[in-house]
């Protein structure tokens, strides 16, 4: 597969944003600074890494020519995964360096061949196919205003094929907290999801948690106001006691989990446009 950019300059505050995040950290390590955990210590940006794949794990496991469009890509790190098991795999996401990021590593990688990366911005989301499998990981909680959220949402069903599956790995805690909310990202309550997937003709097939111990969600508030040193010490802890309990009931404890992946596909009556059209 050939690997093609849309270019666009980034232009309004959240690409702007993510923009500057990727030139900052996109080339450094594994990239996982400019796209899980921003400003926390490499311990807890591997650990929140080690989380989402073990819930995803499932839906990883494609079939050789599996065709995949990974939404909010940044640096490719589910693309390459995807692509080494053989799929063709589109990845989109609205920061150049994010993609010029994605396609340098999936060339290191060697399973370029294989992808082509896209800089759109999900609301205008136009990769002129249909896809099997449509992956988004941590992407919509940072599209924060409604209208460009639900025209998101209704850009991914519509680049979905007709048996395809939808997966979104996304905070969506049972109950508003919103204490942890930011500028640049919302813990919706799931039920606000579960309503839009609807009215975007999407139903739900499951759902699957990903991290129930409540720990590092108690901290997070609390983290600006500690002295460094106490900061990562309490990190430490709070992931420490984390880690046993969400690898071994991440997926299964659905009700307490922070995050939530949603296995979606088109509701029976709904006639999927085409794509691009
Ligand atoms: C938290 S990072 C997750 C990246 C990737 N999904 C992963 O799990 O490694 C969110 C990504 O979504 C991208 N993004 C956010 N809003 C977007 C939008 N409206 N259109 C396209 N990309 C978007 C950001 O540039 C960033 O790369």
């Amino acid at each position: 597969m050939t690997s093609t950019a849309v270019s666009t300059a980034p232009s309004h505050p959240p690409q702007a944003y993510w923009e500057a995040r990727a030139q900052r950290f996109a080339v450094e390590g594994e990239g996982l600074a400019a796209v899980c955990s921003y400003g926390m210590p490499a311990f807890y940006n591997r650990v929140v890494d080690l989380s989402q794949r073990l819930a995803l794990a499932p839906w990883l496991r494609v079939r050789p020519g599996t065709s995949v469009l990974d939404v909010g890509c940044g640096v490719g790190r589910w693309c390459r995964e995807l692509a080494r098991r053989g799929a063709r795999v589109t990845g989109v996401d609205f920061s150049p360096t994010m993609i010029a990021e994605a396609r340098r590593r999936a060339a290191a990688r060697g399973v370029l061949a294989r992808c082509r990366f896209l800089v759109q911005d999900l609301a205008h989301l136009d990769a002129g196919e249909k896809f099997d499998l449509v992956l988004g990981v941590t992407v919509l909680q940072h599209i924060l205003e409604p209208q460009a959220l639900r025209a998101a949402v209704r850009r991914l069903a519509d680049h979905l094929s007709e048996a395809g599956r939808l997966v979104l790995l996304e905070a969506a805690p049972e109950r508003s907290i919103g204490s942890c909310d930011s500028p640049i990202f919302q813990a919706r309550p799931r039920s606000d999801y579960l309503r839009l997937f609807a009215e975007c003709g999407l139903t739900l097939r499951a759902i699957r948690g990903v991290d129930p111990a409540p720990f590092k969600i108690w901290l997070w508030p609390h983290l600006p106001r500690l002295a460094p040193p106490v900061r990562t010490a309490a990190l430490i802890l709070a992931t420490a006691l984390s880690v046993p309990i969400d690898v071994l009931f991440g997926r299964r404890a659905v009700g307490r989990s922070w995050h939530a992946v949603f296995i979606l596909e088109h509701a029976r009556e709904h006639a999927p446009e085409h794509a691009g059209g």
